[in-house]
């Protein structure tokens, strides 16, 4: 049964057929890692922030925004899987939380702000496993110029200064064409300005990558740290890129980034300029810097986790003993009208809350006869600071096995 009102952050709103946030989720909300002093989280937005010292730094905007804000003023088509209750949390169908820190961009832009970063916790349905976790951090970047002769040539100075800067970093950049056919400038773009705009990106974002990871990865001439351009697709950029970095022996997803769409300025009230933006997750960085094998462990509140951290600084994590684990499986009817894995795993987070390491489909089958679908559902149960004992565990199953049944009609086989 679903409550009519759900308060969240303070307010109480109106639950209708889209309210899908959990309690689980709506805890987290109050967290704000980005902002405890020491977190690896904090730590690594800090770097970033020292490294852009000439922009507005935000971090305080709140993570409910309606959909307008998160898809429409950045142009995502009414169709975009996105907007989907199976992907997205919404608190009902006016209030959503936010799946990226994009969806400020309209009212940052809107504010004035020429040259900004916006560090905020993002929120996704998802798998859950070591490296998936529903709530995550990402810092959005932006720069707007004006399309003058003099202020190309001042954005042209800062891509010469940043030229000569990496020239003198142990760095190696597989690049891309700015533009191209299938990653094209904006029809509304003089094609030169794009070009410009996407070189001052590029340089810009390497230098970060540079201070990022030269320094950890102890990036020499035999051994170089190693960035690799990609071209990519954003409804709200164009041209638009992705970008990896070669880390302890792995490509690793950084970032996402372009030339902000002209829709997006002139919904600002922005006239005469352009510019670039990018948005870079946090979670999957400090993994690799502080060599943090678990997603999770960002949430710990356990002083083994947190005391092995202080404000600016990068250091291996050491892992301490890891409780055991333990699995159970329940094999389910689905009903007839379907039920989707990310249901499942948002049904067996709420439960179980951060006492699930993972939760896996591990088989799946329609019944030759009646062609009714079946799936296993296998969940690991671990702590992160105590040994579960079995009795807890069952009872943890047996919730989730009645839920199961109560919210979605299941069978269980
Ligand atoms: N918001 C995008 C994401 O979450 C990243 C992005 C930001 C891409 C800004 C382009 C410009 O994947």
């Amino acid at each position: 049964p679903t409550p009519s009102e759900i308060p969240v952050l303070g307010t109480v709103y109106p639950a209708d057929a889209y309210t899908n946030i959990t309690p689980t989720i709506a805890a987290k909300l109050t967290r704000r890692l980005h902002a405890q002093d020491g977190h690896p989280i904090a730590t690594l937005r800090g770097l970033i922030e020292s490294h852009f010292p000439d922009y507005a730094h935000l971090s305080s905007l709140s993570p409910i925004v309606t959909p307008h804000q998160n898809f429409d003023s950045l142009s995502f088509p009414a169709d975009h899987p996105g907007r989907a209750k199976t992907d997205s949390y919404y608190i009902n169908k006016d209030y959503m939380l936010r799946t990226h820190t994009s969806a400020h961009e309209v009212d940052v832009f809107t504010s004035g702000s020429e040259r900004w970063l916006l560090t905020a916790d993002v929120y996704r349905r998802d798998e859950i496993d070591a490296s998936h976790y529903p709530v995550f951090h990402q810092t959005e970047g932006a720069k707007i110029f004006q399309t003058d002769a003099a202020s190309l040539e001042a954005v042209e100075e800062d891509s010469r200064r940043l030229e000569r800067e990496l020239a003198q970093s142990n760095i190696v950049i597989e690049d891309v064409p700015h533009l191209s056919s299938t990653n094209p400038a904006q029809s509304v773009h003089n094609p030169r300005h794009s070009e410009i705009a996407a070189k001052n990106l590029k340089l810009s974002l390497n230098s970060l990558m540079y201070t990022l990871f030269g320094g950890v990865a102890g990036a020499t001439k035999e051994d170089p740290l190693r960035v690799r351009w990609i071209e990519a697709f954003f409804p709200f950029t164009s041209p638009s890129y992705e970008v990896e970095v070669f880390f302890r022996g792995k490509w690793l997803e950084i970032l996402g980034c372009g030339v902000v769409a002209q829709p997006t300025l002139d919904r600002s009230n922005v006239v005469n300029k352009m510019g670039w933006a990018f948005g870079l997750g946090l979670e999957r960085i400090a993994m690799v810097l502080y060599s943090i094998p678990d997603i999770r462990l960002f949430w710990s509140e356990d002083e083994r986790f947190l005391s092995q951290f202080s404000q600016g600084k990068i250091n291996t994590f050491k892992p301490y003993s890891k409780y055991p684990a333990s699995y159970r499986d329940v094999s389910l009817w689905l009903p007839s009208d379907g039920l989707h894995d990310n249901d499942v795993y948002d049904l067996v987070r709420d439960v179980a809350g951060d006492l699930v390491e993972d939760v896996a489909i591990i088989d799946r089958f329609t019944h030759p006869k009646t062609e009714r679908q079946s799936m296993t559902v296998r969940t690991n149960f671990r702590s992160m600071d105590r040994s579960l004992v079995k009795d807890e565990v069952n009872e943890l199953q047996a919730q989730v096995q009645s839920r199961l049944k109560e919210q979605f009609r299941v069978e269980i086989r």
